[in-house]
């Protein structure tokens, strides 16, 4: 069964963005227990918030992405620089901070730590849904830190297979990352719930291993592919290297070097 959402629209909260437009528009709080889950404006702080709330357990849940606050702007500060897993997994040097094509972006908390690191990033998401978010953070953010999020992190909501070529006839990616989603194997309580809700919005990504074959076409140095430790290798793919981290593994293929590598 398809969930069925809505865009709960509460006075003085700007109208649905064009992302949602195809949701019905709900006003009155009794008509949402008549669907899965609801999208509005949170505006508790002074600029709204574009949100998603869903019961979970028999509790609502709620959630809304950030990048200026909370997980990404902690590990951009405390986070170790270029020597995270994911920038040894991207090759990032001093002298290198390249173009990097993000095909499945999620919610961009990965995206965003490599844009802390100076890369330049392209995100691409599917889901209608999930990319209404993101796009409401990267607004907020682009106004609040517009050095990091005004340019070089630039939103793409379609499909990854199409849109990889698509973008590679403008600009060729020096590196295409994925990270489609895998199930979890252990639910830690705070993961599960925003997860459970990622999970509600965009389903399964069935067809994950296709977009291995059309990354590693389209990308000029390198793929890098985002793992649970205990999950295969995408399309059964051995990589050139692989990269553990706590619960994750990199797996990376190397086409090519530029030569500052
Ligand atoms: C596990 S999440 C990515 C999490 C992300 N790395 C982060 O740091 O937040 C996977 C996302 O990829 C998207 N996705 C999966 N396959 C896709 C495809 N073929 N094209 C575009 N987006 C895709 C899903 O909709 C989902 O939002």
């Amino acid at each position: 069964m398809t969930p069925s959402f809505a865009f709960f629209a509460t006075p003085d909260a700007p109208s649905p963005p064009s992302l949602l437009s195809e949701l019905p528009t709900v006003t009155d709080s009794v008509q949402l227990s008549g669907y899965h889950g609801y999208f509005y404006y949170d505006t508790q702080d002074q600029e709204p918030r574009l949100s998603f709330s869903a019961m979970l357990d028999g509790a609502s849940a709620s959630f809304h992405l950030d990048f200026t606050k909370g997980k990404v702007a902690y590990r951009r500060q405390h986070g170790g620089g270029r020597k995270q897993h994911i920038a040894k997994a991207c090759g990032l040097k001093h002298n290198w901070q390249p173009g990097i094509l993000d095909a499945t972006a999620g919610l961009g908390r990965d995206a965003a730590g490599l844009r802390g690191l100076g890369c330049s990033l392209r995100l691409i998401e599917r889901s209608p849904f999930v990319a209404s978010l993101l796009e409401d953070a990267i607004r907020r953010a682009a106004q609040s830190q517009p050095e990091l999020y005004a340019d070089h992190f630039e939103l793409y909501q379609g499909q990854a297979s199409q849109l990889i070529k698509q973008l590679s006839t403008k600009t060729q990616a020096d590196i295409i990352y994925l990270d489609p989603m895998f199930p979890p194997r252990n639910k830690s309580a705070a993961v599960k719930k925003e997860m459970r809700l990622v999970k509600l919005l965009v389903g399964e990504d069935q067809d994950a291993d296709q977009l291995l074959p059309t990354a590693l076409e389209y990308a000029k140095y390198r793929v890098v592919v985002k793992r649970p430790s205990y999950a295969p290798y995408l399309n059964e793919q051995k990589p050139s290297m692989s990269i553990e981290s706590k619960g994750n593994r990199f797996d990376v293929y190397i086409i090519g070097s530029p030569h500052q590598l």
